[in-house]
């Protein structure tokens, strides 16, 4: 590994104690003057899939990448911090400033538009739920493209493996809370961990209980065996620190070389085109939060001698495409950019998963569930044992953060009327639920994955129903994992360059949308309050209410309550084939331009029945073999 002190002259406007830590790493700069003019690669965006790909890409100690990130290199407690699972997503100097346009079918509601703002991305301010879809969310991305698509269940378990680093549970806490897990669908060489806490609340393991026996619930031996039921999963964490593990901590941080440089508080403003082919990047220092872009900004531009590769987030990464022309040409043209690519599914195919805000609470947990979560915030003595415990050792309910167990079932497991609503959506007119004057491929690829979902309502193969565990009363945490509404994310056309982009849910724009999380409603309700293993817990309904049980009250309560974001943020720069809508084939190039990929969650066709993270890095460790050896190589 090269050392690096040469290139320390180079820092010289940094504040020496933020950034002493990272003079041993890779280069970092503050300001686009000391990048060099060109590099292999330019990567858009340090997030969760840029320093996976850079890593990856840097490995052979030759190849150059320079990454450029928005936001600061920072060593905030915020980010670091397990506790609950909340609290970089809290900070809000680490988050962009977004609001979704007035939801239509949500009482005209604006929506917080939730992505990270910092080296790592969302990564560093993530929940930490570490989780996968099922095999049929993968195989559905492959079907799209046929029979030999490599994009399949199998074609990415091994970078499935390869992300993340497993180190199981303590034998203490695995006895004691009855947790399963099968290292065969793990691996351990990855920077990044999933790793468990060291406490489990008695409730949690008692409500895992209460969920055997109830009929078609299966119970999986692991969270990556890629069928649906009701399992344990890890936590973005790393076990021996007992701090959040994300992108900057795995594939920055450690990594030593002279060849991967990072830049950061920089702006990307366009990707640089020689004709139709990919050259380069421009950049300008990040405006301040809440602050415009500032146009008379100095631009830096950077050669890339062989690719650009877009990672900037199922937000922003539609956005860069647009304001460098490429994209729908209406939208661009709206908006006063020359279209260079027309390439209609630009910023199209938005998908987020919804939570339902239903909530539930106990007031007669039996001792034999105890302590619970409930405990926690009433028992002094309970409040003070966990801060010791923490203090002494990094032990105790504090090393814990969203949770570590949870439902994932198919919707004929939770509804009676799975077969009726698969019917239903198949029959649909499709394009009628999409926004007015959409393009043909792109009506034609949302109903390819209509009728894909069509067929999963009614198997027991993808999981529609989430819902998270909490060792107590719950708030929250109740997900549709496959809504059927796609909403859009466009350029702003009174101000592309230098406002956010509009960023349109279009929730419930599907009125199967409504139906399907009533049912989602309905089965929580006999989960919690009609269960034979919990019905002495005193559970009584706070949200929507024992009074909400008609499909007409379901729906108005849905309005006034859903969320449309689970700040999953996908499918903007989808991988489907052209006539589908498609903006990338299955090698992640941009249809129509040269030496352009994207690599991060807008590629995401349909989003997997899982938090996105895990899938994130497993699709860019698979990219990083896709632009080095030109296949997968595992
Ligand atoms: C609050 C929150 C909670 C979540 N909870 C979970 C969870 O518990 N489990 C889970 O699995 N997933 C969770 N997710 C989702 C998961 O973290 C994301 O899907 C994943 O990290 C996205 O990775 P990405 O590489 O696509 O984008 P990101 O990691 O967001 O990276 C994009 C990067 O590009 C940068 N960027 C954007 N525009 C520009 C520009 N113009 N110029 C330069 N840089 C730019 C951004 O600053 C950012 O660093 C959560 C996300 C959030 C926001
Ligand atoms: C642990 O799981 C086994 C197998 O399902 C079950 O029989 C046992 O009752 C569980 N123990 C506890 C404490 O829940
Ligand atoms: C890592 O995994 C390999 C293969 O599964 C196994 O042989 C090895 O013991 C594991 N190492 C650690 C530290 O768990
Ligand atoms: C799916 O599970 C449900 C509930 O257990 C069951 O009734 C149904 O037969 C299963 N369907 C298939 C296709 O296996
Ligand atoms: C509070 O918690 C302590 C420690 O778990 C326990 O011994 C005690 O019984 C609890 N008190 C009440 C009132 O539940
Ligand atoms: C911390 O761990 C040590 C070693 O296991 C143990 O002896 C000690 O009691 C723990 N401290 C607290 C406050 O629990």
């Amino acid at each position: 590994m090269a050392r690096l002190s040469s290139f320390f002259v180079a820092i010289l406007t940094l504040t020496p104690t933020a950034y002493s830590r990272h003079l041993r790493a890779s280069k970092v700069f503050l300001d686009g003057r000391q990048v060099q003019n060109e590099y292999d690669y330019v990567i858009i965006g340090g997030g969760t899939a840029g320093l996976t790909v850079a890593d990856r890409l840097t490995e052979d100690g030759k190849t150059t990448v320079l990454v450029i990130e928005y936001g600061v290199l920072s060593e905030a407690a915020s980010l670091t911090t397990v506790a609950g699972g909340f609290s970089g997503m809290s900070d809000s100097q680490f988050m962009y400033d977004i609001r979704s346009v007035p939801q239509v079918n949500l009482r005209n509601r604006v929506i917080s538009v939730l992505a990270g703002k910092v080296v790592g991305g969302s990564s560093a301010v993530n929940a930490m739920m570490t989780i996968r879809g099922t095999a049929e969310d993968y195989d559905r991305w492959g079907a799209f493209f046929g029979k030999n698509s490599h994009w399949t269940w199998e074609g990415l378990l091994p970078y499935f493996k390869k992300a993340l680093n497993f180190v199981p549970p303590n034998a203490d806490i695995t006895r004691t809370a009855n947790i399963t897990y099968d290292t065969s669908f793990w691996g351990n060489t990855s920077g990044v961990y999933a790793g468990w806490p060291s406490y489990q609340f008695p409730a949690t393991t008692a409500q895992m209980e209460a969920f055997k026996g109830l009929p078609g619930v299966e119970i999986a031996s692991d969270s990556g065996s890629g069928v649906p039921g009701v399992y344990w999963y890890p936590t973005f964490m790393d076990p021996k620190t007992v701090l959040r593990s994300f992108a900057k901590t795995g594939h920055y941080d450690n990594v030593k070389r002279a060849n991967y440089h990072l830049v950061t508080q920089s702006k990307v403003t366009k990707i640089v085109l020689d004709g139709t082919t990919a050259t380069g990047v421009s950049f300008v220092p990040a405006p301040a939060r809440g602050q415009p872009g500032n146009t008379a900004a100095p631009v830096t531009t950077v050669t890339a001698r062989k690719e650009v590769i877009l990672a900037a987030g199922g937000v922003h990464s539609p956005q860069v495409l647009q304001v460098s022309g490429i994209g729908p040409k209406k939208v661009l043209s709206a908006a006063g950019i020359d279209t260079i690519v027309d390439l209609p599914g630009v910023g199209q195919n938005f998908q987020d998963h919804g939570m339902i805000s239903a909530s539930f609470q106990f007031a007669r947990i039996p001792q034999s569930a105890r302590p619970s979560s409930d405990d926690l915030r009433t028992n002094r003595t309970l409040s003070t044992w966990s801060s010791q415990v923490w203090a002494a050792n990094r032990t105790g309910p504090n090393s814990i953060a969203t949770g570590n167990s949870a439902a994932w079932l198919s919707f004929p497991v939770i509804s009676p009327r799975s077969a009726k609503l698969s019917a239903d959506l198949a029959a649909q007119n499709h394009a009628a639920y999409l926004p007015t004057g959409s393009d043909p491929t792109v009506a034609a690829g949302y109903r390819a994955q209509m009728l894909s979902y069509a067929s999963a309502l009614s198997n027991n193969n993808t999981a529609f129903y989430n819902l998270v565990l909490q060792g107590g009363s719950a708030s929250g945490l109740l997900v549709d994992l496959h809504p059927l509404s796609r909403g859009t994310v466009n350029v702003n056309p009174a101000n592309p360059h230098n406002t956010e982009p509009q960023v349109d849910y279009r929730a419930l724009a599907n009125p199967l949308d409504t139906t399907i999380m009533g049912d989602i409603v309905r089965f929580t309700r006999k989960y919690y309050l009609d269960n034979p293993k919990t019905k002495d817990w005193g559970g009584r309904e706070v949200s929507p209410g024992a009074s909400v049980t008609t499909d007409e009250q379901l729906a108005t309560f849905l309005s006034s309550s859903l969320s449309p974001s689970v700040y999953h943020p996908a499918g903007t720069c989808a991988m489907m084939p052209l006539e589908l809508g498609g903006v990338v084939d299955e090698e992640l190039k941009v249809y129509g331009v040269k030496n352009l990929r994207v690599v991060d969650a807008s590629v995401i066709p349909t989003l997997p029945g899982a938090n996105t993270c895990q899938t994130v890095y497993a699709i860019a460790e698979k990219a990083a073999d896709l632009i080095r050896y030109g296949a997968p190589k595992v």
